[in-house]
């Protein structure tokens, strides 16, 4: 299949009512998008992830008014949450209408909503007037793309259409919450700090395997041990004296490296994420980071733990994952 990239919203839409596939911009990453309304459609979601079915979807939708099309009602503190962080990188765990057809949340009785904030998102979503579903646009595991060229890199052949917006703004998925009266659990930090989820709600609670024990589905895969990795075995490491003594490296931090301590190898390649120690710049260049880390042919990519805080925890997350 040619994959066509482009801006050509409207094309994008028709696609999307065809019931075909678009890969398009978010400010968090590339998405994978289908009419979350046709199950067809949204099983070759799957498919071309090659993405396990226990694993529900993000449905992304262009304003608050369409909630209640989706979903039987938000708590007190959902909707808190809601006035403040949308649009943006928040996708809201709350219970689902029969409408959001099964295969979308595997089965589960809630549907995860997003209201994404690219504008190249939120005019697809006007335009098709459609609720979309759309996981990250990378193959089930691997790094989530965060430029065109990631989606393409990965499902090019797969796929007609790439609504190009640029880079990803914000370049790390986004904070999953589930927020009932009673309880706010954080099911994947993202693109949204803690602090600023804390700043709004009170007391936040960070998902347990046991919260899930009750459905036979896998809730979040953001809880997966292993995701988010690049094919090239990576090591995430606290100190630089934990430096693994391979031949060819590839480094992966906040700030640079002496040069001194990577001397002494045939092959040693650095990923600087923010000189200034910026936790946002840093979370933006991430997935490219580790893609060029990936593809610069080292024996082994070793990552130093981002301080946890702000993004930063977002950050160590898809690093832990990835070092599994
Ligand atoms: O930033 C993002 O969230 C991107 C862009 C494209 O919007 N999408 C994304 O989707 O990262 P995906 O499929 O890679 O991750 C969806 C997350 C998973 O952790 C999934 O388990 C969780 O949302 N999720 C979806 N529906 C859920 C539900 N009903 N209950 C609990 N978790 C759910
Ligand atoms: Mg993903």
């Amino acid at each position: 299949m040619k994959c066509n990239i482009s801006q050509d919203v409207t094309a994008a839409a028709e696609l999307l009512h065809n019931g075909e596939l678009v890969a398009f911009a978010t400010e968090t990453v590339y998405g994978l998008g289908a009419n979350a309304l046709n199950p067809e459609a949204v099983a070759r979601i799957f498919e071309v992830k090659q993405r396990p079915h226990f694993d529900p979807l993000i449905v992304h939708i262009a304003a608050p008014e369409q909630l209640s099309e989706f979903t039987t009602g938000l708590s007190a503190p959902a909707q808190r949450l809601a006035e403040r962080f949308w649009p943006g990188p928040l996708t809201l765990v709350l219970p689902k209408r029969n409408v959001i057809p099964d295969l979308v949340t595997s089965g589960l009785d809630s549907v995860a909503i997003r209201i994404p904030a690219h504008p190249i998102a939120r005019e697809l979503l006007q335009i098709t007037g459609l609720p979309i579903a759309a996981p990250s646009a990378n193959k089930f595991g691997c790094l989530s793309p965060t430029l065109a060229q990631h989606v393409v890199e990965q499902l090019g052949d797969e796929i007609p259409m790439i609504l190009e917006g640029g880079p990803c703004q914000v370049g790390v998925e986004s904070t999953v919450i589930q927020c009932t009266e009673e309880s706010t659990i954080l099911l994947r930090p993202g693109g949204i700090a803690l602090e600023e989820i804390e700043s709004c709600v009170e007391t936040v609670r960070l998902a347990r395997i046991e919260d899930f024990a009750e459905t036979k589905s896998q809730v979040s895969p953001g809880m997966l041990p292993r995701h988010y990795a690049p094919g090239t075995r990576l090591f995430l490491i606290e100190k630089l004296e934990q430096l693994p003594s391979a031949e060819s490296i590839g480094v992966l931090s906040l700030y640079p490296i002496e040069e001194t301590i990577l001397s002494g190898r045939e092959f040693a390649v650095q990923e600087i994420l923010s000189p200034s120690g910026d936790l946002k710049t840093a979370a933006a260049k991430l997935f490219s980071a580790l893609r060029n880390l990936d593809q610069s042919g080292v024996e082994c990519i070793v990552a130093l733990k981002m301080p946890e805080t702000g993004l930063g925890r977002t950050i160590n997350n898809r690093l832990e994952r990835a070092a599994y």
